[in-house]
């Protein structure tokens, strides 16, 4: 079965899909990993960082997004299918061993309304299991699945939740990124006891960080402490701080743009220089930190 990841944190711009779909690539390329991209989010950036917008719109207007895997319960109709909605080969890098299941910005309008799935369904359906009734079948096909999820910890969100071993957390190293941290690791542990499930913290990225500003230097310097602590304080194991640390670069924005043609991973991310190392190093030890801390 494969490493199941949910990439998380309660703010936005944070780097949660960009790291995302770097993980993604960097797995199904430079690992020869077979990899699913599961897009919890509204906001449908990893869906078009990995296919092109045309693909997206047809997707949607097929009912092939997730979203209508959540309003087929809501509205009692069977729109979405799985072999139709799951789209390979995605990537501008035209990866053979990386999957999409997109998103749609209509997820906005329904969110709130998931809690009202297991009245309607008679309680034969808990709200949480959605996604989990329907990949449940082909996950075995995978050795990592990426869930990028929206900045909450709502109904969607919970049913990443629900299906994953781990979660992840990028985070730029100031105190508005990191001040919900300890909210997360909290509620997320509560979400263990009460279901139960067995997801627990693989650890946090810091990502953006620019190290001529002294908010992110002294930021990160007391990050450690802080972030021991609040694992300390629910009696958890502790969670590590990635050793590779994301470099603030524009060129890993520009690098997000479908509409690019890399011919490889290495142009794709390592056009330019952050210190002296290439940006596609920095992604690629980030991924090989990522497969020993989940293969722990
Ligand atoms: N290392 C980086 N350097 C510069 N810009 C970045 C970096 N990582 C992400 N970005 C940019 O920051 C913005 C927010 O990133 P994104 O991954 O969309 O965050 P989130 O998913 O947490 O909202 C995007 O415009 C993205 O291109
Ligand atoms: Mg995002």
């Amino acid at each position: 079965m494969p490493k199941i990841i949910s990439v998380i944190n309660l703010k936005g711009g944070v780097a949660k899909t960009t790291t995302t779909i770097q993980l993604a690539e960097c797995l199904a390329s430079a690992f020869s990993k077979r990899v699913l991209v599961i897009d919890l989010d509204p906001q449908t950036n990893a869906t078009i960082s990995l296919i092109p917008e045309v693909r997206w719109e047809e997707l949607d207007s097929k009912g092939q997004t997730l979203y209508h895997l959540f309003n087929d319960k809501l509205e009692r109709t069977k729109v979405f299918d799985l072999a139709l909605a799951r789209q390979r080969k995605v990537s501008n890098l035209k990866l053979r061993n990386l999957d999409l299941l997109a998103s749609s910005i209509r997820f906005i309008d329904i969110q709130d309304r998931i809690s009202e799935i297991p009245s309607m369904t008679g309680f034969a359906l808990n709200p949480m299991e959605i996604l989990k009734s329907v990949v449940h079948p082909i996950l075995s096909e995978y050795d990592f699945v990426l869930i990028d999820c929206p900045p909450n910890l709502g109904f969607i969100t919970r049913n990443g939740i629900e299906i994953s071993d781990h979660y992840l957390i990028p985070s730029i190293p100031d105190t508005l990124s990191t001040y919900g941290i300890p909210q997360i690791v909290r509620k997320i542990h509560q979400f263990t006891q009460e279901r139960p499930l067995k997801i627990s913290c693989l650890g946090l990225v810091v990502t953006k960080y620019d190290s001529r500003s002294d908010s992110h230097s002294r930021g990160k310097r007391t990050l450690p402490a802080r972030f021991s602590k609040i694992f300390d304080d629910l009696g958890l194991p502790q969670a590590p701080i990635f050793d590779t640390v994301m470099p603030q670069a524009n060129a890993t924005a520009e690098a997000m743009e479908f509409t690019n043609t890399p011919v490889s991973f290495k142009q794709k991310y390592g056009r330019s220089k952050s210190g002296d190392r290439y940006l596609y190093e920095y992604v690629e030890d980030l991924t090989r930190e990522l497969i020993a801390h989940a293969n722990k």
